[in-house]
């Protein structure tokens, strides 16, 4: 039978990335790269074969993807930042007998997902940076999935409950990435600079973030999937925050009782407010 070995919240800003470069952000993500790191050796020393990653910087108007590559390699640079990712090489194994698993657990439940084999099909920034810091080598398999940014709560909830299931029944022992951002409100065109890291670009976000991760600290998770919906929309979720429904769909929505454990301080990022956490299972 399968496992899921370890279910986490993460951050894949660029800034992560730009702090070990020379220049003013230098050093200032230590501690989430730390908490990246703390995570991919967790998931090595429980044994995971697969990392699944909800990936929301991988956006999908139609349907619901996932990228079942059987090898994921390519150089990327990104195509919506390109002075702060370029090419990023990157060579992982994939995992096409989960993914299809998971598209046929998913189709039972009414849900059409599709498990893409397809190899010019590339990764996205919100898995490859993540796995640049926990995957070194490429240890682990990567599955990819893609958020549906016109899917409903619900449709998302669905998938993630269909992926815990999935993986039940599989082999495998996977560690599951809900790899987006908490509030979303990017910083202006006009503020972009070297102060652009330093603020969540609204004091409202910033306040319903600490909330719900006091919410998450306290394991009251029947009242944060509540309030998921209108948080996802009203602090202007990355993707609508379809990582976190997908989560919490995985692991159990509003009957999950797990602690959470926050691997770094939370952090602004050119306005969005950013956590790594862990939702022990
Ligand atoms: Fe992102």
């Amino acid at each position: 039978m399968g496992e899921i070995v370890l279910a986490a919240k993460i951050a894949h800003v660029p800034s992560i990335m730009i702090s070990e470069r020379e220049g003013p952000l230098k050093g200032k993500r230590a501690a989430a790269i730390a908490a990246l790191r703390e995570l991919g050796r967790r998931a090595r020393e429980r044994g995971a074969d697969t990392f699944l990653v909800f990936d929301t910087h991988w956006i999908s108007n139609f349907g619901c993807h996932m990228n079942a590559n059987a090898r994921h390699r390519g150089v990327y640079t990104s195509h919506e930042a390109p002075h702060m990712i370029q090419n990023m090489g990157y060579d992982y194994p994939g995992d096409p007998e989960l993914g299809d698993a998971i598209a046929a657990e998913a189709a039972r439940d009414g849900l059409q997902v599709l498990a893409h084999k397809v190899e010019t099909l590339p990764l996205e920034y919100g898995t490859i940076v993540p796995m640049h810091y926990m995957n070194e080598r490429g240890w682990a398999r990567v599955l990819s999935v893609a958020a549906p940014i016109f899917a409903s709560v619900e449709e998302n909830r669905k998938f993630g409950a269909a992926c815990a299931r999935a993986i039940a029944a599989s082999g495998r022992k996977v560690a599951v990435l809900a790899s987006g951002s908490m509030s979303h409100k990017l910083v202006s065109n006009e503020q972009v600079g070297d102060g652009q890291w330093e603020q969540v670009g609204s004091e409202f976000n910033r306040q319903m973030d600490l909330r719900v991760l006091d919410l998450w600290k306290e394991r009251r998770y029947a009242e944060f999937v509540r309030m998921l919906p209108e948080y996802s929309t009203k602090c202007n979720g990355e993707a609508l925050m379809a990582d976190t429904h997908m989560m919490f769909g995985l692991l159990g929505w509003d009957g999950y009782k797990g602690e959470t454990e926050l691997l770094c301080p939370y952090f602004p990022s050119s306005g969005s407010g950013q956590i790594i956490a862990e939702h022990h299972l």
